[in-house]
């Protein structure tokens, strides 16, 4: 070694030693730490004004929520955090979004509460909430106020960065539930841990959302006779009843979807306008981006998911959310996007627009296939059916179409068959997928219940099929090839059919020219 690779290694070490890695973060800050300057920034505030609030309108179905959860669970401590605040860039956090089974159990949307977790603690028999069998209490550590030193000194919880926000006892007002700090979760969640068959108390958790909160758990079961395996099957099926429980959506959950709804279709409104802003401008997409995102946050509380605004050939790039492409007259736009409402239910809508207005004739042919395939899917929808029945109907109207215009390399029947499949080039993904506070929600239930399972009224579905013929594609004639076409619509299954919650966007390819048209007419 030279003797400057020596002094190059000394210098390392010394400066590291010199000051923590970890203390770095604070090396920017100067706030002033004298005692004159404490005392000057705990006076002189007006007091925090005190308001009685009433129960939130959620509360109640929350409520009826976790009393299902409670019934299937007699007897256990169930433990389901909201999630950590998530790092963006190094001290930059994304806007927080509690995990769906949280924000389900108490109705808590919007940013609240990094952090919290609701914990249920099994009591005797109908001695619980609203006679159940458990206690349920969310723990969280409130926005530190005026009086306290981390008012201006914590830029997570205190006032002075983040905003007024409710605490302990508004949020036990406006829920209807328990709340406690944060400082006393850890006793919640270890007490009388032990082996059940000695009277311990049998943990479950919903894992991987709150690292924090799994090493709690997982050091509280060391002695609980549980093996890893065992304990990881008792949190599976927590998981799964979360998920199953969310698949009938209440009256609540229905009009937010239908505000989420309607909120996603004035974004698709504005789409539309900004359109002749998007046509040639090289980033084109980006245009139609901002101006659906612009709306999510003016209406709602952000996007259900990325937007996809994929004109021409990015159309059959099915998860095209880039978005840097142009929008270039003669193409299509496809647009899949959402509206997050501040419940945290979202939509999930596409349309796929003609840029100048009109549809070429070969265009038209492929919108009119796709949109064969939702009417026929739509048709089949009520109590009853199996869910998987709609993907079949829909997927057997595209594969007929694809076999009129020759493209199938087999025939209809050799490639309806589950050996065949070769349709299914032209439409790989599903045709719906339950929607809810998730865009795919549900996504832990059990097979019976999701693809096999019978239809009920309250459930909500998209029904989006599609197809997708890549400018690479040499299956199919030229005339087709950067064509990406999907129409999705939201579906509430009633007591006699169905509900398309989106029917007041346009589908039909004339309605949909006919209403561009107005939009820009009237600019
Ligand atoms: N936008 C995601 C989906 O349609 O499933
Ligand atoms: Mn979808
Ligand atoms: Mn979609």
């Amino acid at each position: 070694m030279t003797s400057s690779e020596n002094t190059e290694e000394f210098n390392l070490v010394t400066s590291a030693s010199a000051q923590a890695l970890e203390e770095r973060g604070s090396n920017r800050s100067q706030r002033p730490t004298s005692d004159a300057f404490k005392e000057f920034m705990a006076s002189s505030w007006a007091p925090a004004e005190r308001v009685q609030h009433g129960r939130d309108e959620v509360a109640s179905y929350a409520a009826r929520r976790r009393a299902a959860v409670s019934a299937q669970f007699p007897g256990e401590r169930l433990v389901i955090p909201a999630g950590p605040l998530k790092v963006r860039s190094n001290d930059t956090d994304y806007r927080f979004r509690p995990h769906s089974a949280f924000a389900h159990l108490t109705g808590l949307g919007l940013d609240h509460e990094a952090g919290a977790v609701l914990v249920f603690e099994p009591v005797d028999e109908g001695d619980g909430d609203d006679g159940s069998d458990h206690e349920v209490t969310l723990y969280f550590t409130p926005m530190a106020g005026r009086d306290s030193e981390a008012f201006y000194a914590d830029a997570r919880h205190g006032e002075f960065w983040i905003g007024p926000r409710p605490g302990l006892e508004e949020f036990a007002q406006r829920l209807g539930i328990r709340t406690a700090d944060t400082g006393a979760l850890e006793v919640a969640v270890t007490k009388n841990a032990g082996p059940v068959e000695f009277g311990g108390t049998r943990l479950r958790l919903l894992r991987e959302v709150d690292l924090d909160v799994d090493a709690l758990v997982d050091t509280s079961r060391i002695n609980t006779a549980v093996d890893l395996e065992t304990s990881d099957a008792y949190d599976g099926a927590l998981l799964e009843s979360l998920s199953e429980l969310r698949l009938v959506k209440d009256e609540w959950e229905v009009a937010q979807l239908r505000a989420s709804v309607d909120a996603t279709i004035a974004g698709f409104h504005d789409v539309v306008a900004a359109l002749p802003r998007a046509v040639g401008h090289d980033r084109g997409e980006r245009i139609v981006e901002g101006a659906f995102f612009a709306r999510a946050r003016l209406e709602g509380n952000d996007l259900g998911y990325d937007t996809i605004a994929a004109s021409g050939n990015n159309a059959t790039v099915l998860h095209w959310i880039r978005n840097h492409g142009a929008v270039s007259p003669g193409d299509l736009l496809l647009l899949d996007a959402g509206v997050e409402a501040d419940s945290l239910y979202t939509a999930d809508i596409t349309r796929t627009l003609p840029v100048t207005g009109e549809f070429s004739p070969v265009q038209r042919r492929i919108y009119d296939a796709v949109l064969a395939a939702a009417d026929a899917a739509f048709a089949v929808v009520r109590p009853g059916i199996r869910f998987r029945e709609i993907h079949a109907v829909a997927v057997k109207v595209l594969a007929e179409h694809l076999d009129d215009w020759g493209l199938l390399p087999v025939g209809l029947e050799e490639s309806l068959a589950e050996t065949g499949q070769h349709h299914r080039r032209w439409m790989p993904h599903g045709t719906s997928h339950h929607l809810g506070l998730d865009v795919h929600d549900c996504a832990q239930a059990k097979r019976e219940l999701y693809l096999d399972g019978v239809l009920e009224p309250g459930m909500v579905f998209t029904i989006e099929p599609g197809l997708y013929f890549k400018a690479e594609d040499l299956a199919v004639p030229a005339e087709f090839r950067g064509i990406g076409v999907r129409i999705e619509d939201d579906v509430l299954v009633t007591e006699e059919g169905a509900e398309n919650l989106s029917s007041a966007l346009p589908r039909a390819a004339a309605e949909v020219e006919a209403w561009m048209r107005d939009i820009w007419g009237a600019q």
